[in-house]
């Protein structure tokens, strides 16, 4: 409903500035133009009265549309330089569980490069988390082996580490001391990860789940990472935020890897889609687009479900 309405409203506008500037074509300034304009938006407005869509309003002064803002977030990650292969894997048939618990993996071989674009889904406890801990190195597989381009530089955001940023310094005293910014430059990064102004200066352990999150952005974005793994990134973002990291991870020239249960992040990025199954972790063909279809479908149902009071 948000992006039909953005449409409506650009087409408006778009529609009054091409008047404008046919007017001033056929030889009218600036001001007749204007004011002409505006007389039919007052038109327009009476004919919305008469038919009661709006409440009377006396000598409400007309004003021209102005153009619709596009988004008030945009997240932007920069590009990595360009790094050779192999970037990073698990390689050898790499074998996991957890201590006194069955496998979770075997035989697993997988590998991404700084073109990778991979959506990993698949049910609760079936592994997504831990398989990224794998590639991250944080836990090591019991055969097999995780290798990575030793310059490589990973950028991990989770809501984990969102929830770990539970400090007494400020977000932007907080980037300050991490990235040697200077005070306006470490609001300006948190701005456009749409933390609203007032919370840039207040405790970081005291601002809500989804600004942690946008403090967590930035952070990452901060780091200048070569790949992007991102475990459920969707959780605490509004719908205009969403659509910002979806564009973000469009423009962004590096690896991504991202784990979600949302269909639309992941059809919006065109990410491939890998599925962990079987104690293994599978690329759905693009050729089989129906069954693409299926599994994007099944999670809308399991959002849905899970959305249930
Ligand atoms: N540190 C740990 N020690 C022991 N068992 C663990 C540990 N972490 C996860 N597990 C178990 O391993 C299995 C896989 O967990 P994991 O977090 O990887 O699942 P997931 O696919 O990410 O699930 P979700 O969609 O709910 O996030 C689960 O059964 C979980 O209970
Ligand atoms: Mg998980």
């Amino acid at each position: 409903m948000l992006k039909q309405k953005r449409k409506e409203q650009q087409k408006d506008y778009d529609k009054q500035e091409k008047r404008l500037k046919e007017m001033k074509a056929h030889g009218k300034s600036s001001k007749q133009a204007e004011k002409k304009a505006k007389e039919a938006l007052t038109r327009k407005q009476e004919k919305g009265q008469k038919k009661g869509a709006m409440e009377p309003e006396d000598n409400e002064p007309v004003e021209l549309l102005k153009k619709p803002k596009e988004y008030v977030v945009k997240f932007t990650f920069p590009d990595p330089p360009p790094l050779n292969p192999p970037i990073l894997g698990l390689h050898s048939s790499v074998k996991f569980g957890y201590p006194g618990q069955p496998l979770l993996f075997k035989s697993v071989d997988f590998g991404i490069d700084l073109s990778s674009r991979i959506a990993i889904v698949g049910p609760n406890g079936v592994g997504k988390t831990t398989f990224l801990k794998l590639l991250m190195g944080e836990i090591e597989p019991i055969e097999g082996e995780m290798r990575k381009n030793h310059r490589l530089r990973v950028g991990m955001y989770s809501q984990h580490s969102a929830d770990q940023l539970d400090l007494e310094e400020s977000p932007v005293e907080y980037l300050q001391r991490l990235f040697n910014l200077n005070y306006q430059d470490a609001r300006k990064t948190l701005g456009r990860f749409g933390l609203v102004s007032y919370a840039h200066t207040i405790r970081i352990k005291d601002l809500s789940g989804g600004q942690k999150s946008r403090v967590a952005f930035a952070d990452l974005s901060c780091r200048e990472p070569d790949v992007l793994i991102m475990d459920e990134p969707t959780n605490n973002l509004d719908i205009e935020s969403i659509d910002a990291l979806a564009d973000a991870m469009n423009a962004y020239q590096g690896g991504v890897i991202i784990v979600s249960h949302d269909a639309r992040l992941i059809l919006e990025t065109e990410c491939q889609l890998w599925v962990v199954e079987d104690q293994t972790i599978n690329e759905i063909d693009g050729d089989f687009d129906d069954y693409k279809r299926e599994v994007l479908e099944s999670l809308g149902e399991e959002v849905m479900q899970g959305n249930k009071p």
